[in-house]
């Protein structure tokens, strides 16, 4: 295994039906994969169980996007992002995740929950690899990481800023929301005003 996240530049994939699924605890320790977490990512339950989910960072993986990722939940939100993970063999595949909080009864967050499915190709290719290049470029200009990443975070807001939208709302309006019927603010404010 190539514990120093070296890679293959070789892409997997999995079946457009299925759900990658893994749970963690409130720090982002695994207690939870499914039979396809383990089997694409190349890992036994054994081996992912317990370990931070860092696990399957991909080198490539913009840091900002994880800040805005675990900002999102941390607050009790759901998101939605374009992930690249890392197998243990060093190959890679991209995932359409949803990750949401979960709740006890008295509505505390206990842990978090991501649900994985196959991305659109060109949704990758055209708009989100070339947009975590430039992120990930803007990262490693610093040599501070923590500057690296504040200089990334306001790149990605500048360019959501540009398109009026917030990351959500961007990662919607590339295909997969679109086809289950989400409208971007835009369209709502539009259909608002047909309305009136
Ligand atoms: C439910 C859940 C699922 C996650 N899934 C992934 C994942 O598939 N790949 C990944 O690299 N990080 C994932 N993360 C984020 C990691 O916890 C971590 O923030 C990220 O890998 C970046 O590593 P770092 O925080 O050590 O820089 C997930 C976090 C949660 C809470």
């Amino acid at each position: 295994m190539a514990k120093d996240g070296s890679i293959t530049g070789v892409e997997v994939s999995f079946g457009q039906d299925e759900i990658i699924v893994s749970k963690t605890d409130l720090k982002g320790t695994i207690t939870y994969a499914n039979r396809l977490f383990l089997d694409i990512a190349g890992y036994t339950e054994a081996e992912v169980i317990g370990q931070p989910h860092s696990l399957i960072r991909h080198p490539h993986m913009p840091r900002c996007i994880f800040q805005l990722l675990w900002e999102t939940i941390s607050r009790g939100e759901e998101i939605f992002a374009y992930v690249v993970n890392r197998c243990k063999n060093g190959d890679h595949y991209w995932v359409y995740a949803h990750v949401t909080p979960s709740f006890d009864s008295a509505g505390s967050i206990i842990g978090y929950h991501s649900n994985r499915r196959l991305p659109e190709q060109a949704i990758i290719r055209d708009s989100i690899a070339p947009l975590y290049e430039k992120l990930r470029a803007a990262e490693e200009n610093h040599s501070n990481r923590k500057e690296g990443m504040h200089a990334a975070s306001a790149m990605l807001t500048s360019v959501l800023a540009e398109q009026g939208i917030e990351y959500d709302e961007f990662v919607m309006t590339l295909g997969q929301g679109r086809r289950r019927g989400y409208r971007t603010a835009q369209e709502n404010e539009i259909r608002r005003v047909e309305a009136a």
